[in-house]
C-alpha cells in the first residue's frame, strides 16, 4: 500500500491558485525529493500536505485513508511530521521544544522518546535548558530533527533542511538523515535545491509553476534536461 497519495491537487492561498493538479506519491520506507526552482510551489505544496493551506480540488491519503479535509494535528496523530523552513522555538528551551513535537503523547511516552532524541542527539543532551535560540544554526537543524522525530512518524516531510548552512554542514545532515531513517525506517517527503540531497532521495518530481513537469526514479532524473540544466549547469 502506498504511504502517501496525492491526487489532482489544487491549492493556494485565499484565491490564488499556486497549485495545478499535483500528483504524487510517497511509498513506505521510501526517500522523494521535491525539486523545483524558488517560487515553483514546493513550501505550497508541503503545507496542503500538512493540511495548514485550503484545498481547491483534489484528494490526499494516507495509507489509504482519505486525510483531505482532516484537521493538522491530526494528521500529526496519523503519523506525518512537518518541519517547516524554522522549524523550532527559539524562546522555548531545547527540552521545551522536543516536548512539543510530542503533543499528543503522554508524559510517560514523551520521556522515553526524550530520552531516545537524547541518545541520537548528545549535543542536544548538554544543551537540554538552553534556550532554542541561544544555539548555533547546526544545532538548531538538529533540533528541529529531533522534534519532528518525537512523535515517532511514518512519513517525515522536510522544508529545505539545508537552508543556510554550510556545505560541510549539508553533508553531516544528510548523513544524520540516512542514519535515522535505517534505524527508524520511517519515509522521507523532502523539499531541496541543494543538489547533494540527489544522491540521498530514491525519487523525485521536479515542480514548475504548480505542475509536475518531470517525475521518476533519481537515476533517470540526473539524465533529464531540465534537471540537469537547473541543478548541473549543463546546458545541451
Ligand atoms: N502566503 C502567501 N500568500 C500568497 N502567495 C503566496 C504565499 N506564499 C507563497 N505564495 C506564492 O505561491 C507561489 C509558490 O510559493 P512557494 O513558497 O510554495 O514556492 P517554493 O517552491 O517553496 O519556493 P522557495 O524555493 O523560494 O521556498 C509563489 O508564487 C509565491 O509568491
Ligand atoms: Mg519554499
Amino acid at each position: 500500500m502506498l504511504l502517501l497519495e496525492v491526487q489532482s491537487l489544487e491549492s493556494g492561498y485565499k484565491i490564488l491558485k499556486v497549485l495545478w493538479g499535483i500528483d504524487l506519491y510517497v511509498k513506505p520506507k521510501e526517500r522523494v525529493i521535491l525539486l523545483g526552482v524558488n517560487g515553483a510551489g514546493k513550501t505550497t505544496l508541503l503545507k496542503t500536505i500538512m493540511g495548514l493551506l485550503k484545498i481547491f480540488n483534489g484528494k490526499i491519503y494516507f495509507e489509504g485513508k482519505d486525510i483531505t479535509h482532516l484537521r493538522t494535528d491530526k494528521r500529526v496523530k496519523l503519523g506525518i511530521a512537518y518541519m517547516s523552513e524554522i522549524g523550532i522555538f527559539p524562546n522555548l528551551t531545547v527540552d521545551e521544544n522536543l516536548e512539543l513535537g510530542a503533543f499528543f503523547l503522554d508524559k510517560k511516552l514523551t520521556n522515553q522518546r526524550k530520552q531516545q532524541m537524547y541518545e541520537y542527539f548528545q549535543d542536544l543532551l548538554k544543551h537540554k535548558k538552553a534556550l532554542a535560540g541561544s544555539l548555533s544554526g547546526g544545532q538548531r537543524k538538529m533540533l528541529g530533527i529531533a522534534k519532528l522525530l518525537m512523535s515517532n512518524p511514518k512519513l517525515v516531510v522536510l522544508d529545505e533542511p539545508s537552508n543556510g548552512l554550510s556545505p560541510k554542514f549539508v553533508k553531516s545532515i544528510i548523513n544524520i538523515l540516512d542514519d535515522l531513517q535505517n534505524k527508524e525506517q520511517f519515509s522521507i517527503l523532502i523539499a531541496e535545491q541543494n543538489i547533494a540531497f540527489l544522491d540521498f532521495a530514491q525519487r523525485g518530481y521536479v515542480i514548475d509553476n504548480g505542475k509536475v513537469v518531470v517525475s521518476g526514479n533519481l537515476s533517470d532524473l540526473k539524465l533529464n534536461d531540465i534537471v540537469r540544466k537547473a541543478y548541473f549547469g549543463i546546458e545541451n
